[in-house]
Parts: structure tokens; sequence; C-alpha cells
């Protein structure tokens, strides 16, 4: 059943807001505490559709997998090579990471495993997966343009390769590593533009050799050497920034705010939205700076700003993916154009995020330009219409990112759907209006 949410202009958000784990750690929190020895234990977990379903799919691959409290959870993993054929179908849910990380991790397990996902992922091209993962000796029998449902047999004797990376894609990244812990050897990814590093610093975290350099020709060589000990440790997951995207464009769009959002990742090859933001013209302080567990976090004090359009080139696209949907919505508000290159991955995400984007802004009175790869917003300074009902195509980011654009547009901006927002950010709608913004079921 459809979930539509109506937002409404609000005058101006305050307070502090505690914003859920960060998805890609968590994923990765699970996979690794599966993999290693002993106890891991893992708190401020995402407890998101996305997450959860990793979290099935563990125990089905043989770990054990306990919820403590609320975001605490413990594992007992099976060690390197350990895990045992599922007795069933893995279901993904919506989670391209979980899909792809997990196809990585089995392709060099010596048994069957068949995934599946909703509509959408169903949808998502994994052949950037199971092309490598071929080469290492698994196979792959899926639908038609290399689609799930899909049945991975994986190799019984993996051989290690060197891969270059043909799209810049962590969860591609990381998926071959994965398939290198249980492969003689060393395994290496080459990559031209970096991307999130979550699975080399936690790897290393758990006592595997993960060697990062400068690869010949730009970029970055990343190599894991097989069968390392892995040993069950403490993980902490930061908030995620990519959540607290959105309720930090909000207070920047709504007038007379400051919010703080605690404990933020601020992974380098994460922040690329932030270094935007700032670029225009926004008020955004980074507060009590700190190390959790290997990976930086820090308080982020957001006030509202005046911002102004601008060019976001192509090469800063990697460390802000995901955060385009919501860096469009608040160039809808700048004045000046806003022009964001090298956009061609936003078609394969959870949606065909350009051009769910374009339609909506547009919708919302909004002028916008868009090519196959570009996005450009032309914002005047004032707030937009609204007044608009936008499709979400079951993209959590998309719900959001309207949610968002209705607390500032002159007129509500309603989503024909905002339950996909549960895979990423369970809580959103009521920690938005904690901070006071006005999201409601539509008819209440
Ligand atoms: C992710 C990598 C990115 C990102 C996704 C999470 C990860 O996908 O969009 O939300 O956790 O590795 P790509 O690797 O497809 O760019």
């Amino acid at each position: 059943m459809a979930k539509p949410l109506i937002s409404s202009r609000v005058s101006r958000l305050a307070g502090s807001a505690r914003i859920p784990g960060d998805k890609s750690i968590s994923h990765r929190a699970l996979m690794f505490g599966a993999l290693a020895v002993g106890e891991s234990t893992v708190t401020g977990l995402l407890e998101g559709d996305d997450v959860l379903r990793t979290a099935s799919a563990m125990r089905a691959l043989g770990a054990e997998v306990e919820r403590l409290a609320d975001g605490s959870w413990r594992l007992f993993g099976r060690g390197v090579g350990g895990l045992v054929e599922p007795a069933d179908v893995l279901d993904m849910g919506n989670s391209g990471t979980g899909a792809r990380l997990l196809m990585g991790l089995v392709a060099a397990h010596p048994f069957t495993t068949i995934f599946t996902g909703d509509a959408s992922l169903r949808s998502r091209p994994m052949r950037r997966v199971s092309a490598p993962l071929e080469r290492m000796g698994a196979r792959f029998v899926g639908r038609d343009g290399g689609r799930l449902p899909m049945a991975v047999v994986g190799a019984t004797q993996p051989l290690p390769i060197t891969y270059e990376l043909p799209v810049a894609s962590a969860q591609v990244k990381s998926a071959i590593l994965l398939a290198g812990l249980n492969t003689p050897g060393e395994t290496t990814v080459i990559e031209r533009e970096a991307t999130r590093d979550h699975t080399e610093l936690m790897l290393r975290n758990f006592g595997a050799t993960v060697r990062t350099e400068a690869a010949e020709g730009g970029g970055f060589a990343i190599t894991v050497t097989g069968y390392p000990e892995l040993t069950g440790r403490p993980v902490v997951v930061p908030a995620d920034p990519s959540s607290a995207a959105f309720p930090a464009v909000a207070a920047l769009l709504v007038e007379g705010s400051e919010i703080r959002l605690p404990g933020v990742g601020t992974n380098p090859l994460r922040t690329g939205l932030y270094q935007t933001l700032l670029e225009m013209g926004a008020d955004i302080y980074l507060d009590n700076a700190r190390d959790q567990a290997g990976e930086p976090v820090a308080d982020l004090v957001v006030r509202s700003s005046r911002l102004k359009g601008v060019d976001v080139p192509a090469e800063r696209a990697p460390s802000m993916i995901d955060e385009y949907p919501i860096l469009a919505v608040a160039a809808a508000f700048a004045e000046g154009t806003t022009t964001m290159r090298g956009l061609g991955e936003l078609r394969v995400k959870e949606s065909d995020r350009l051009a769910a984007m374009a339609r909506g802004l547009a919708a919302c009175g909004v002028a916008v330009e868009e090519t196959q790869d570009t996005l450009i917003v032309h914002g005047t300074g004032r707030a937009p219409a609204g007044d608009a009902t936008v499709t979400t195509h079951f993209d959590h980011r998309i719900a959001m990112s309207f949610l968002v654009m209705g607390m500032a547009s002159a007129r509500p901006v309603k989503v024909d759907d905002a339950e996909a927002i549960d895979t990423s950010f369970p809580g959103f709608a009521a920690l938005m209006n904690g901070l006071g913004g006005k999201i409601e079921a539509v008819g209440e």
C-alpha cells in the first residue's frame, strides 16, 4: 500500500537530532562480523529495511546474528571461508549494496546462492559485479541483461585477479575485495577515481591485510591478501552523512533555523555534498571532530543561509553520489544556476534519479535542464512554488528530497509514496517534525 505524505512550509527549524547509523558501514559491519572468528558487537547499527535484509542473509549463510537492543547487535562469525549454503533464496529487498557485496562474498565459496530483490533491485545492473567475479571462477545465471533473480555458483578454486573498475563504484570494488578474502594470493582492484573506502578501513580493523597504493596511470590500486584471520571486534557506526544531508539542507532553506546533528561520519570520500554546500555559501560548521573506531565523525551545526548557484565538477561525483537529489533541491532555492556533471550513475540507482529529480523539480515550478549525465537547475533565490505531487518510484532519497522541498516552498509538496524511506532512514518524518517540520500523512 502506497504511503503518501505531504510537507508544508514551516517558519524555523531548531534543536538537535540523532541521525540513524551509516548504511554502508552497517552492511559491512554485519558481513565482516559474520566472517570473523569470535564475537563482534555493533552499536549504532542502522535498523532500516536494507540492513535488516543483510542481517537475515548473514544468518542464512550460517553466522549467529542477534539483536540485543536498539541499534546494538552481536555476531559470532564463521571464519573466512566458513559460510554455508543458504537453504533458501536471499531476498535483498531494495538493497543494491547488500546484493552486490554478498555476491562477491559467496562467489568464492563452493556452493550456490540465489539472490532476488524488489522490483527496483530486480531492474538494476548486476553484470558490473558478475563480470569480474566470473574471472575469479564463479558462474552466474540470471535474467536477461544480467538482472536478479540470479544464481551464483561459487568457485571451488577461486583465482586472484587484478581488475580495473569500468565505473566508479564502491559496491563493485567491495564485491571483488570480499571475494578476494577466500581466494589464495593477492586480489587487486584498480580505481581511477577514489570511491568510499569503508570496506578497506573496516577489513583492516578486523585484521585483514589491505594495501592502497598509487596506481600506474592514476588512481589507486587496492590489494587484499587472501585467507586472513579476521577476529571479532566492536564496531561503532557513525550517523550517516547521506541521511544527515536531508535535515541539514532543510535547515539551510528554512529561514531562522539552527540545528545540530551529533556524531555524523565525515569520511572525506563521503563529504562532497558538504564541500559543495560550503561553496554555495552555506553556514555549516563541524564541531567536536573525532575518530570513532577508525572512521572520522563530527557534530554538524547548520544555520539557514542564502545560497548561490555553483558548478559541481564531475570528479566530485563519487564522494556525493547519493546526495545529488538533495543538492538539486538546495540548488532550486539558490540564486543562479547550479550545474551538476558526471551523473550517469544516477540513472541506475534505486530509480533513475536524474529523471525523477528533473521531473519533480519541474512540477514544483523550478526551471531545470537534463542531459544524459548532467542536471542543470536555475534557481532564482526565491522559494519555488511547490504545489505538486511528486512520483518517487519507490526511491527513499527522492521521497526525502521532495519532503525537504515542501518545508520551504511557497505551497506544500506531496510525495505519492514515502514507504521506501524506511530502507535507509526509519523515523524520518518524526525526526524532521521534531526539529519543527510539518510532514503529515495525506488526509490527516
Ligand atoms: C555504496 C556505494 C554507492 C552508493 C550506495 C552505497 C556502498 O553505490 O550509491 O548507496 O555502500 O558501497 P555504487 O557503488 O553503485 O556507486
